[in-house]
Parts: C-alpha cells; sequence; structure tokens
C-alpha cells in the first residue's frame, strides 16, 4: 500500500481505480471551469504570519457546528452519486466521519437511501435538499430525513438548474453506467471497483427510485434535474421549507451579502459560502474571495460555513482566519472513498487533521476560537467590488 501523506495521493490512486465518467463527474467544474480553478488557486494568494516561541502544548482543533460537537471544523459535503464512486460510498464515507467526530452531509442525489445510512450508522447525520417541483414527494423527502433522525437540514439554493459540465454530457454520465462501447472498454480496466459494485444491490439513486411518482428513468442527473428541479424556488418557499422541517436549517450555495442577509430573514441556522465546486455559475467569484464580505454583513448574526475549493489543513486554516466559523469537503473526501472505501475517507480526514493541527502551531494559535485575520496577509484586490 502507498504511503498517503497528501490529499493529491488520494486523487492520483482514485483517478486509477475509478471509471472515467465518475471521475470526470467529480473533477470538472461547469463550462471554462474558471470558477473551478480559482476556487484552489486562489487560496494560493493568501499567505502565513509565521509565529515562533509559543507554547504550544494542549492543542485542540474541537469546536462546535450549529451546537454539535466536531473533532474539527471539517464536514464532509454533500456530493452527489457518491455511491458510483465506490460501492456502497455513502455508507462507507458516513460511518468515517461518524467514528472521526466530524458531520456528514446525505445528499438527495446519493445512491445509497436515507434510511440505509441511518441503519448502518449510529449518530445522526444532516440531509441535504434539493427542492422538487412535486411537493409531494419533498414533503415526504423531510419526514423520511425526520424519521432518520437526521440532525440538520441544508437546503442548497445554487442547484434548480444544472450547469453544464461538458464531461458529463460527452460521457454520458448516468446511475449505474450505461453500458456503450467506450464505457465497456473503460470498465474493464477497473475491475477493482467493478467487483465491489456486483456485491452491492445500491445501484440507482437511492432516495428517488420507488420513493417520486411516475419515474421510469432516474438514472440521468441531468435530465432529473432539468424535469423535477423546481426553478421556482424562492425565500418564501425557504421559509415554509423550514418551518416543514421544524429543525436546524442550512442555507448551502450563497455567494452574495445580500443572499446572506434574506438568509437572515429566514432564521436560517447558517449559511454556507459556496459557488458548488465550481459546478454551476462558471465566472462567479471563487469561494474564498467571497468569504470575508459575507462574513462582514452577517458573520455576528449566523454562522458562516465555507466551502469549495478546500484540498488541505492549510486551505481549512485561511477559510477559518477569513471568519468562517467552519468548512466542508467534498472532492477531497471523494478521492479517499474511490482510492480506497471507509479507509481512504478516514485517510482524508486525518491528512487534513495533521495539516490543519501543524499549521495552526506554527502560526502560533492554540485552539480554533483563537484564529483571526492577523495570521494571514491578503492581497489589496482579494475581494473585489459589486458597484
Ligand atoms: C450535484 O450536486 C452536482 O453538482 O452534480
Amino acid at each position: 500500500m502507498p504511503v498517503i501523506t497528501e490529499i493529491e495521493d488520494l486523487r492520483r490512486i482514485y483517478h486509477r481505480r475509478v471509471p472515467r465518467m465518475f471521475y470526470d463527474y467529480c473533477e470538472t467544474g461547469s463550462w471554462t471551469q474558471q470558477t473551478f480553478r480559482e476556487n484552489t488557486s486562489d487560496f494560493a494568494d493568501i499567505r502565513l504570519r509565521q509565529r515562533v516561541a509559543v507554547d504550544m502544548e494542549g492543542r485542540s482543533t474541537a469546536t462546535t457546528m450549529v451546537g454539535e460537537d466536531v473533532a474539527m471544523p471539517v464536514a464532509l459535503a454533500p456530493v452527489g452519486m457518491t455511491g458510483m464512486q465506490c460501492a456502497d460510498g455513502e455508507i462507507k464515507a458516513a460511518r468515517a466521519a461518524e467514528k472521526f467526530g466530524v458531520p456528514y452531509t446525505l445528499s438527495t442525489m446519493s445512491i445509497c437511501s436515507i434510511e440505509d445510512v441511518a441503519e448502518h450508522t449510529t449518530k445522526p447525520f444532516w440531509f441535504q435538499l434539493y427542492v422538487m417541483r412535486d411537493e409531494e414527494y419533498v414533503a415526504n423527502i423531510i419526514q423520511r430525513a425526520k424519521d432518520a433522525k437526521c440532525s440538520a437540514l441544508v437546503l442548497t439554493l445554487d442547484l434548480q438548474i444544472l450547469g453544464q459540465r461538458h464531461r458529463d454530457l460527452k460521457n454520458g454520465l448516468s446511475a449505474p453506467p450505461k453500458l456503450t462501447i467506450p464505457t465497456m472498454m473503460n470498465l474493464a480496466t477497473k475491475w477493482g471497483w467493478g467487483l465491489e459494485m456486483l456485491g452491492t444491490k445500491r445501484r440507482q439513486f437511492g432516495n428517488i427510485v420507488g420513493h417520486a411518482k411516475g419515474v421510469t428513468d432516474a438514472s440521468s442527473l441531468m435530465s432529473w434535474t432539468h424535469e423535477n428541479f423546481d426553478p421556482r424556488l424562492n425565500w418564501d418557499r425557504v421559509k415554509a421549507l423550514k418551518e416543514q422541517w421544524g429543525g436546524k436549517l442550512i442555507l448551502k450555495g450563497i455567494l452574495d451579502e445580500e443572499d446572506a442577509r434574506r438568509a437572515l430573514d429566514v432564521g436560517a441556522d447558517a449559511i454556507v459560502v459556496s459557488n458548488h465546486g465550481g459546478r454551476q455559475l462558471d465566472g462567479a467569484l471563487s469561494a474564498i474571495r467571497a468569504l470575508p464580505g459575507i462574513v462582514r454583513a452577517v458573520g455576528d448574526q449566523v454562522e458562516v460555513h465555507f466551502d469549495s475549493g478546500i484540498r488541505s489543513g492549510q486551505d481549512v486554516l485561511k477559510a477559518l482566519a477569513l471568519g468562517a466559523r467552519a468548512t466542508y469537503i467534498g472532492r477531497a473526501y471523494i478521492y479517499g472513498l474511490g482510492a480506497m472505501g471507509e479507509a481512504g475517507v478516514t485517510r482524508a480526514l486525518e491528512v487534513i487533521h495533521k495539516e490543519l493541527d501543524t499549521t495552526m502551531a506554527l502560526c502560533g494559535r492554540k485552539t480554533i476560537e483563537g484564529l483571526s485575520r492577523d495570521i494571514l496577509l491578503v492581497p489589496d484586490d482579494f475581494e473585489g467590488k459589486w458597484t
């Protein structure tokens, strides 16, 4: 087994092991992928302030997210089709998160269902909701999340229509994969993945098939989104959904200060500054550039979480020092999952934890609460203005 010391190690193994269509699905941004690239490259423009001779004994990365204790402020983000990256992927990722002590967020567009994940875990996980046109389906899935004792609802606001990702169209992305000649040729080289997949029954969208009325083919994320996601989603509906859910509500996909203020009006418990990993509005600001303004606008009134672009503990630290209360990783744990299943997700979390802990120490800080902007050097033009 190779020595894994960084997330990039996991990505390389993942690339070899998982069919091209699912690797591309993960590793793609929309259109020109400018925002996808800048989500990571903009982190590199921020410099860290080295401090020395500061007593580092007794450091801790522990904190809370929406009132829940976490071993470090890094939740696993909702990722569609996780169970295609690795057989029973959502169950494996949720178990790794539970053991590590960080939240796991199950996507509406998961392969394993809410009930599957609840059955194989012991602590509450979070459920991510996409709002569908079919209100009965939405009421039903909210009830299922309540029945499964999910402890927060993560409502995604930035994907009522799908940003185009060229490679998904070219690859004919579907779950399970449709057996065209190019797909079969590629699958023939991915026998480890294939053998595990043959050993599970969970190969289609588990929260949809058998739950949504009149669904004949839910295999294509693209056509499903197009036909079923509700483009009329607005703040009144968000408010109504909050009441329907009745528990902790996290609004994901906020990139603008005005939207952050609207999120306050509906009484969100947290907002997630995110551009969906550069998968939606290509040309949008990188999430890390959008973060400081949003923190200034609402950071004293609601938990501001951060998603999009994190590949290391150093990135986590930068987002926290810019005012985020907590962060999410998506691709970084999917690489681990595709590479090595549950152990790979654990490894991804360990790598990020070690990087966060060490970097925090080298910046002279001992706790997450003790992080502040003065450990960063941020370029003058980092934020930009819309006016
Ligand atoms: C769905 O969450 C996607 O980005 O494909």
